[in-house]
């Protein structure tokens, strides 16, 4: 028990305050963090049920479930830039504030988020940047025929 704590107080210290970012308009221009995000391992990211688990809202990831509560992603690296990317990943209430979409790098706790995430973000700048690199790649047209956002009962879309 005593360990426990321990470790969790250990941890909370060791967990690296959010770095800095701006927004510009609909977008986070800058990339978190100083290296280049990597493509595969932010496909494992997105896919992965302990991390993103993207595909629990979103089709055209190639993992399964393919959700619909979120717009087909299989053309988001076409349509969006990097930062746009960037933003939607870090905060997307930025643009909607009632968004189904989980805020991936923020730590104010405030959206349910479970308590082993309290207090840090779910992604670290590292992922996210892995993850927007990821998304930048795909540049497919829509899988399912979809136009992003409509159809899809959770998918409120205020026009940015
Ligand atoms: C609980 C559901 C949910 C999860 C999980 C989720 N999203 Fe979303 N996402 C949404 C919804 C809903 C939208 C539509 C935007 C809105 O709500 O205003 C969205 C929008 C987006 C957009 C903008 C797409 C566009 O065409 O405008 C991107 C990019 C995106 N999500 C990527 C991701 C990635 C990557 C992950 C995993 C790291 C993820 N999402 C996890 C629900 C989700």
């Amino acid at each position: 028990m005593r360990a426990r704590r321990c470790l969790a107080v250990l941890l909370a210290l060791t967990q690296p305050a959010l770095a800095p970012y701006t927004v510009a308009g609909d977008a986070i221009p800058e990339p978190l963090a100083g290296a280049a995000g990597d493509p595969r391992r932010g496909a494992a990211i997105a896919r992965d049920a302990r991390k993103g688990l993207c595909n629990l809202c979103h089709a055209g990831l190639g993992g399964r479930p393919e959700g619909d509560l979120g717009p087909n992603l299989a053309a988001a690296g076409a349509r969006l830039t990097a930062g746009q990317l960037r933003l939607r990943l870090v905060d997307g209430r930025v643009l909607n504030p009632d968004t189904l979409m989980p805020s991936y790098y923020r730590v104010d706790g405030s959206d349910g988020v479970a308590s082993a995430w309290r207090g840090r973000p779910i992604l670290d700048a590292g992922e996210i940047e892995d993850v927007v690199a990821y998304l930048a790649t795909l540049r497919g047209g829509p899988a399912g025929g979809d136009p992003p956002g409509e159809g899809s009962p959770g998918a409120r879309r205020d026009t940015p």
